[in-house]
């Protein structure tokens, strides 16, 4: 049996993807994961925030010490707390550590919303050995003069620029709130993404009625979140020439089944690694294969897709008419 998928053009063992988190600052972590079975791992993102503190430093540096060396800059805190404090100069150092310490590939991830800093990150994280590179660019719209297409816009430009800079392949992670996931895909990747995933999660802020302030913790996502990304998935799966990430929600093998069916060449998990740890991988890994052993599949490729919406025999499922049904047979308790 061969689990074998390609990724951005990466030859991977198996579609299983560790997401980007604070596990994946760790090296040790990096080698659990590679043992239990992940066919490449994403490290928590560099932020925007982080490259233009980077700047600030540098210039301050530049002006009161004309003699300053790039290390003195290792010196200064980060604006973001551990490990999202690591600053672009520890960033590149734990690319590169983590690119000796396992053989998998290590993906880089560059987290903004507009172009500051991007492309000369992009290339040292290149020089670094990243084998790729994820953007996300996440960004609540809360000017209201801000249309859709002025952010669409603006994203492809940072694609266009960053893919116009390196040779690295370039994914995104998309966020779900478009009015035109598939338009603003098929133009991601006519800018040179080379693969998306779906989907970037936004957190949603509660409040805190005792401190009456938003509160700051994140939760981890729920299972029935992975709905979402299926749904795209198959809509995109066989239409797009870009490789297809599915992320949000995965907690089993089974989601990792659903997943491939639907059309994903990869399967992304951070929170099932964080609430079970990173040993997990092999418990989804190992249920993928029994899967697929149980009804003789012998590689991905044959079931890849089969449930996307361009081969499936009644697309509808997918659409207004599958809405319609659902609301018609809906039983009150
Ligand atoms: C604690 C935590 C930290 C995260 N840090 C990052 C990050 O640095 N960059 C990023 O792109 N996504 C980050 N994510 C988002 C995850 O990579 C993933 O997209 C999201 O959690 C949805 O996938 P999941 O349902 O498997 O958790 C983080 C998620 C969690 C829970």
């Amino acid at each position: 049996m061969s689990l074998t998928t390609s990724y951005l053009g990466l030859t991977l063992k198996n579609p299983l993807i560790a997401s980007a988190s604070p596990l994946n600052a760790n090296l040790d972590n990096l080698r659990r994961l590679e043992d239990a079975g992940t066919a490449a791992i994403v490290l928590p993102s560099l932020f925007q925030e982080q490259i233009e503190g980077d700047d600030e430093v540098r210039q301050w540096l530049t002006e009161i010490h004309a003699d300053s060396s790039p290390e003195a800059l290792s010196y200064f805190p980060a604006a973001i707390g551990e490990p999202y404090g690591v600053g672009p100069e520890r960033y590149l150092d734990l690319i590169r550590r983590g690119t000796e310490a396992v053989s998998i590939p290590i993906i880089a991830s560059l987290n903004g919303s507009s172009l500051s800093g991007w492309t000369e990150y992009a290339r040292l994280i290149e020089t670094a050995g990243a084998a790729a590179v994820e953007l996300n660019m996440y960004y609540v719209p809360t000017d209201l003069r801000e249309s859709g297409q002025d952010i669409e816009v603006r994203y492809s430009e940072i694609v266009d620029a960053v893919c116009g800079t390196i040779t690295l392949p370039v994914s995104v992670k998309l966020p779900s709130n478009l009015s035109a996931i598939g338009h603003f895909a098929t133009s991601l990747v006519e800018h040179g993404a080379a693969g998306l995933v779906l989907f970037n999660r936004l957190m949603q802020p509660d409040i805190d009625l005792v401190h009456l302030k938003l509160t700051d913790t994140i939760d981890l996502s729920e299972p029935n979140e992975m709905r979402l990304s299926l749904l795209w998935t198959a809509i995109l799966s066989g239409r797009i020439t870009a490789s297809l990430a599915a992320s949000t929600g995965v907690s089993t093998s089974a989601d990792v089944v659903k997943c491939l069916l639907a059309g994903a060449d990869v399967v992304m998990t951070a929170s099932a690694l964080l609430r079970h740890d990173v040993g997990y991988m092999s418990i989804l890994a190992g249920g993928l294969r029994t899967w697929m052993e149980e009804r003789g599949i012998a590689t991905l490729a044959d079931m890849r897709g089969m449930m996307s919406w361009q081969r499936s025999r009644d697309p509808s499922i997918y659409t207004r008419a599958n809405y319609i049904r659902i609301l018609e047979h809906y039983a009150p308790h």
